[in-house]
Protein backbone atom coordinates (compact mmCIF):
# COMPACT_ATOMS: atom_id res chain seq x y z
CA UNK A 1 0.00 0.00 0.00
CA UNK A 2 1.56 3.49 -0.70
CA UNK A 3 2.35 5.57 2.40
CA UNK A 4 -0.51 7.83 3.71
CA UNK A 5 0.76 11.19 4.08
CA UNK A 6 -0.74 13.23 7.03
CA UNK A 7 -1.68 17.09 6.68
CA UNK A 8 -2.29 18.95 10.11
CA UNK A 9 -4.78 21.54 10.01
CA UNK A 10 -3.74 24.64 12.71
CA UNK A 11 -6.97 27.15 11.61
CA UNK A 12 -7.90 26.18 15.39
CA UNK A 13 -4.83 27.48 17.15
CA UNK A 14 -5.70 31.02 15.48
CA UNK A 15 -9.33 30.43 16.61
CA UNK A 16 -7.77 30.19 20.24
CA UNK A 17 -5.51 33.08 19.52
CA UNK A 18 -8.34 35.46 18.21
CA UNK A 19 -10.19 34.83 21.61
CA UNK A 20 -7.97 37.12 23.17
CA UNK A 21 -6.15 39.01 19.89
CA UNK A 22 -6.28 39.15 16.82
CA UNK A 23 -2.03 39.62 15.69
CA UNK A 24 0.10 37.06 14.08
CA UNK A 25 2.65 37.20 16.97
CA UNK A 26 0.31 36.54 20.08
CA UNK A 27 -0.29 33.72 21.67
CA UNK A 28 -0.68 30.60 21.01
CA UNK A 29 2.07 31.15 18.07
CA UNK A 30 1.10 29.50 14.74
CA UNK A 31 4.40 28.83 13.70
CA UNK A 32 5.11 26.60 17.12
CA UNK A 33 2.24 24.53 16.36
CA UNK A 34 3.22 23.60 13.08
CA UNK A 35 6.68 22.92 14.24
CA UNK A 36 4.85 20.66 16.86
CA UNK A 37 3.20 18.86 14.52
CA UNK A 38 5.73 18.58 12.47
CA UNK A 39 8.13 16.59 15.43
CA UNK A 40 4.86 14.54 15.80
CA UNK A 41 4.81 13.19 12.58
CA UNK A 42 3.18 15.50 10.10
CA UNK A 43 4.14 15.58 6.77
CA UNK A 44 2.75 19.15 5.75
CA UNK A 45 0.56 21.44 7.25
CA UNK A 46 -3.13 22.90 6.12
CA UNK A 47 -4.69 26.14 7.01
CA UNK A 48 -7.76 27.90 5.70
CA UNK A 49 -7.65 31.66 4.83
CA UNK A 50 -11.96 31.93 4.66
CA UNK A 51 -13.21 35.00 3.07
CA UNK A 52 -14.41 36.48 7.00
CA UNK A 53 -11.15 35.74 8.30
CA UNK A 54 -12.61 34.37 11.14
CA UNK A 55 -9.43 31.98 12.17
CA UNK A 56 -6.18 32.20 9.70
CA UNK A 57 -5.53 35.98 8.21
CA UNK A 58 -3.51 37.32 5.59
CA UNK A 59 -0.67 38.01 7.72
CA UNK A 60 -0.77 34.42 9.32
CA UNK A 61 -1.12 33.38 5.70
CA UNK A 62 2.36 35.59 4.57
CA UNK A 63 4.20 34.64 8.38
CA UNK A 64 3.77 30.74 7.95
CA UNK A 65 4.67 30.65 4.03
CA UNK A 66 8.08 32.52 4.90
CA UNK A 67 8.62 30.26 8.21
CA UNK A 68 8.10 26.37 6.46
CA UNK A 69 9.32 27.65 3.23
CA UNK A 70 12.24 27.66 5.05
CA UNK A 71 12.00 24.22 6.43
CA UNK A 72 11.30 22.85 3.22
CA UNK A 73 7.54 21.58 4.78
CA UNK A 74 4.80 21.42 2.37
CA UNK A 75 2.05 23.65 2.70
CA UNK A 76 -1.47 23.07 1.97
CA UNK A 77 -3.84 26.26 1.50
CA UNK A 78 -7.99 25.69 1.62
CA UNK A 79 -9.55 28.54 -0.24
CA UNK A 80 -12.39 29.57 -1.89
CA UNK A 81 -12.41 29.54 -5.85
CA UNK A 82 -12.50 33.39 -5.94
CA UNK A 83 -10.55 35.38 -7.72
CA UNK A 84 -9.12 37.14 -4.06
CA UNK A 85 -7.98 33.66 -3.27
CA UNK A 86 -6.69 32.93 -6.22
CA UNK A 87 -4.56 35.67 -6.26
CA UNK A 88 -3.21 35.15 -3.14
CA UNK A 89 -2.21 31.56 -3.93
CA UNK A 90 -0.36 32.65 -6.93
CA UNK A 91 1.36 34.74 -5.11
CA UNK A 92 2.03 32.85 -1.50
CA UNK A 93 2.84 29.76 -4.42
CA UNK A 94 2.05 27.18 -1.44
CA UNK A 95 3.05 23.73 -2.22
CA UNK A 96 -1.02 22.68 -2.38
CA UNK A 97 -4.39 24.41 -2.70
CA UNK A 98 -7.15 22.72 -1.66
CA UNK A 99 -10.21 24.52 -3.25
CA UNK A 100 -13.26 24.39 -0.93
CA UNK A 101 -16.90 25.73 -0.81
CA UNK A 102 -17.41 27.83 1.49
CA UNK A 103 -20.71 29.75 2.91
CA UNK A 104 -20.11 32.50 5.45
CA UNK A 105 -22.60 31.43 8.03
CA UNK A 106 -21.35 27.76 8.42
CA UNK A 107 -19.60 26.55 11.19
CA UNK A 108 -17.04 24.58 9.19
CA UNK A 109 -16.79 23.66 5.85
CA UNK A 110 -19.98 22.09 5.76
CA UNK A 111 -20.10 19.80 2.56
CA UNK A 112 -18.22 18.97 -0.73
CA UNK A 113 -17.93 21.63 -3.95
CA UNK A 114 -20.65 21.24 -6.58
CA UNK A 115 -18.23 20.71 -9.56
CA UNK A 116 -21.03 19.70 -11.88
CA UNK A 117 -22.46 23.24 -11.05
CA UNK A 118 -19.20 25.33 -10.90
CA UNK A 119 -17.62 22.99 -13.67
CA UNK A 120 -15.85 25.52 -16.26
CA UNK A 121 -15.16 28.27 -14.09
CA UNK A 122 -13.68 26.54 -11.50
CA UNK A 123 -11.52 24.53 -14.24
CA UNK A 124 -10.46 28.09 -14.88
CA UNK A 125 -9.12 28.00 -11.06
CA UNK A 126 -7.50 25.31 -11.31
CA UNK A 127 -5.66 25.36 -14.34
CA UNK A 128 -4.31 28.86 -13.54
CA UNK A 129 -2.99 27.65 -10.34
CA UNK A 130 -1.80 24.03 -11.48
CA UNK A 131 0.27 26.51 -13.97
CA UNK A 132 2.16 28.40 -11.60
CA UNK A 133 3.08 24.54 -9.99
CA UNK A 134 0.90 24.25 -7.41
CA UNK A 135 -0.95 21.30 -6.61
CA UNK A 136 -4.32 21.15 -6.83
CA UNK A 137 -7.23 19.49 -5.45
CA UNK A 138 -10.70 19.74 -4.79
CA UNK A 139 -12.91 19.15 -1.75
CA UNK A 140 -16.07 17.20 -2.95
CA UNK A 141 -18.50 14.56 -1.72
CA UNK A 142 -18.22 10.76 -2.04
CA UNK A 143 -20.01 11.25 -5.10
CA UNK A 144 -19.23 9.40 -8.67
CA UNK A 145 -20.74 12.19 -10.66
CA UNK A 146 -18.23 14.59 -8.83
CA UNK A 147 -15.20 12.93 -8.98
CA UNK A 148 -15.67 12.24 -12.67
CA UNK A 149 -16.36 16.30 -12.67
CA UNK A 150 -13.51 16.91 -10.82
CA UNK A 151 -11.62 14.59 -12.97
CA UNK A 152 -12.47 16.99 -16.21
CA UNK A 153 -11.77 20.21 -15.00
CA UNK A 154 -8.07 18.91 -14.67
CA UNK A 155 -7.19 19.14 -10.84
CA UNK A 156 -4.50 17.30 -9.59
CA UNK A 157 -6.08 15.43 -6.63
CA UNK A 158 -9.86 15.32 -5.28
CA UNK A 159 -10.55 15.28 -1.43
CA UNK A 160 -13.19 13.55 0.08
CA UNK A 161 -15.49 14.80 2.53
CA UNK A 162 -15.65 12.27 5.47
CA UNK A 163 -17.64 14.42 7.49
CA UNK A 164 -20.84 12.46 6.78
CA UNK A 165 -19.28 9.25 7.34
CA UNK A 166 -18.05 10.58 10.54
CA UNK A 167 -21.36 11.95 12.04
CA UNK A 168 -23.32 8.54 10.97
CA UNK A 169 -23.86 5.26 13.61
CA UNK A 170 -24.08 1.89 12.77
CA UNK A 171 -25.62 0.73 9.29
CA UNK A 172 -25.67 4.30 7.79
CA UNK A 173 -22.09 4.78 8.59
CA UNK A 174 -21.26 1.58 6.50
CA UNK A 175 -22.80 2.84 3.99
CA UNK A 176 -20.86 6.08 4.04
CA UNK A 177 -17.46 4.20 4.41
CA UNK A 178 -18.62 2.12 0.99
CA UNK A 179 -19.50 5.41 -0.83
CA UNK A 180 -15.87 6.86 0.66
CA UNK A 181 -14.30 3.58 -0.95
CA UNK A 182 -16.06 3.27 -4.17
CA UNK A 183 -15.30 7.20 -4.61
CA UNK A 184 -11.45 6.52 -3.86
CA UNK A 185 -10.99 3.57 -5.97
CA UNK A 186 -13.05 5.44 -9.03
CA UNK A 187 -10.70 8.50 -8.71
CA UNK A 188 -7.72 6.37 -8.50
CA UNK A 189 -8.40 4.82 -11.44
CA UNK A 190 -9.00 7.71 -13.16
CA UNK A 191 -5.20 8.75 -12.23
CA UNK A 192 -6.56 11.34 -9.61
CA UNK A 193 -4.42 11.07 -5.98
CA UNK A 194 -6.67 10.62 -3.14
CA UNK A 195 -7.40 12.42 0.04
CA UNK A 196 -10.00 12.60 2.58
CA UNK A 197 -10.77 14.78 5.52
CA UNK A 198 -13.15 16.49 7.98
CA UNK A 199 -14.37 15.19 11.23
CA UNK A 200 -11.51 12.60 11.64
CA UNK A 201 -10.52 11.38 15.17
CA UNK A 202 -8.88 8.34 17.02
CA UNK A 203 -11.71 6.16 16.59
CA UNK A 204 -13.32 7.06 12.85
CA UNK A 205 -9.47 6.98 11.02
CA UNK A 206 -8.48 3.76 11.22
CA UNK A 207 -11.32 2.33 8.42
CA UNK A 208 -10.75 5.28 6.25
CA UNK A 209 -6.57 5.05 6.75
CA UNK A 210 -7.26 1.38 5.64
CA UNK A 211 -8.93 2.29 1.99
CA UNK A 212 -6.21 1.54 0.02
CA UNK A 213 -6.28 4.51 -2.81
CA UNK A 214 -6.45 7.48 -0.17
CA UNK A 215 -2.78 8.73 0.42
CA UNK A 216 -3.49 11.80 2.25
CA UNK A 217 -5.35 12.81 5.33
CA UNK A 218 -6.32 16.46 6.52
CA UNK A 219 -7.08 16.57 10.03
CA UNK A 220 -7.60 19.41 12.43
CA UNK A 221 -10.47 20.11 15.12
CA UNK A 222 -9.74 16.95 16.88
CA UNK A 223 -6.31 16.95 17.09
CA UNK A 224 -6.08 20.68 17.74
CA UNK A 225 -8.60 19.75 20.77
CA UNK A 226 -6.72 16.68 22.02
CA UNK A 227 -3.70 18.99 22.29
CA UNK A 228 -5.25 20.79 25.13
CA UNK A 229 -4.80 17.56 26.66
CA UNK A 230 -1.76 15.60 25.75
CA UNK A 231 0.15 18.09 23.55
CA UNK A 232 0.08 19.02 19.78
CA UNK A 233 3.33 16.55 19.23
CA UNK A 234 1.56 14.00 21.39
CA UNK A 235 -1.88 14.38 19.40
CA UNK A 236 -0.18 13.73 16.07
CA UNK A 237 2.03 10.90 17.13
CA UNK A 238 -0.76 8.99 18.28
CA UNK A 239 -3.02 9.88 14.96
CA UNK A 240 0.20 8.40 13.23
CA UNK A 241 0.70 5.76 15.01
CA UNK A 242 -3.09 4.76 14.72
CA UNK A 243 -2.79 5.56 10.81
CA UNK A 244 0.00 3.10 10.72
CA UNK A 245 -1.53 0.22 11.80
CA UNK A 246 -4.76 0.81 10.03
CA UNK A 247 -2.25 0.25 6.93
CA UNK A 248 -0.87 -2.16 7.41
N1 LIG B 1 -10.12 19.10 4.85
C1 LIG B 1 -10.80 20.19 4.46
C2 LIG B 1 -10.87 20.50 3.00
C3 LIG B 1 -11.42 21.04 5.40
O1 LIG B 1 -12.12 22.11 4.98
C4 LIG B 1 -11.29 20.74 6.77
C5 LIG B 1 -11.90 21.65 7.79
O2 LIG B 1 -11.32 22.90 7.72
C6 LIG B 1 -10.53 19.60 7.13
C7 LIG B 1 -9.98 18.79 6.15
C8 LIG B 1 -10.29 19.24 8.56
O3 LIG B 1 -11.48 18.96 9.22
P1 LIG B 1 -11.45 18.78 10.79
O4 LIG B 1 -11.06 20.11 11.37
O5 LIG B 1 -12.86 18.41 11.11
O6 LIG B 1 -10.46 17.72 11.11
Amino acid sequence: MPQLRLGINIDHVATIRNARKRHPLAHPDLTRAAEAAIAGGADSITFHLREDRRHVMDEDVRRLMGYLKQRAIPVNLEMAATAEMESIALKSKPHAVCLVPEKRREVTTEGGLDILRGGRKLATTVNRLAASGIRVSLFINPDLQQVAAAYASGAAAIELHTGAYCEAKGAAQKRELKRLQRAAEEAHALGLEVHAGHGLNYANTPAIAAIPEIVELNIGHFLIGEAVFIGLEHAVRRMRTIMGKART
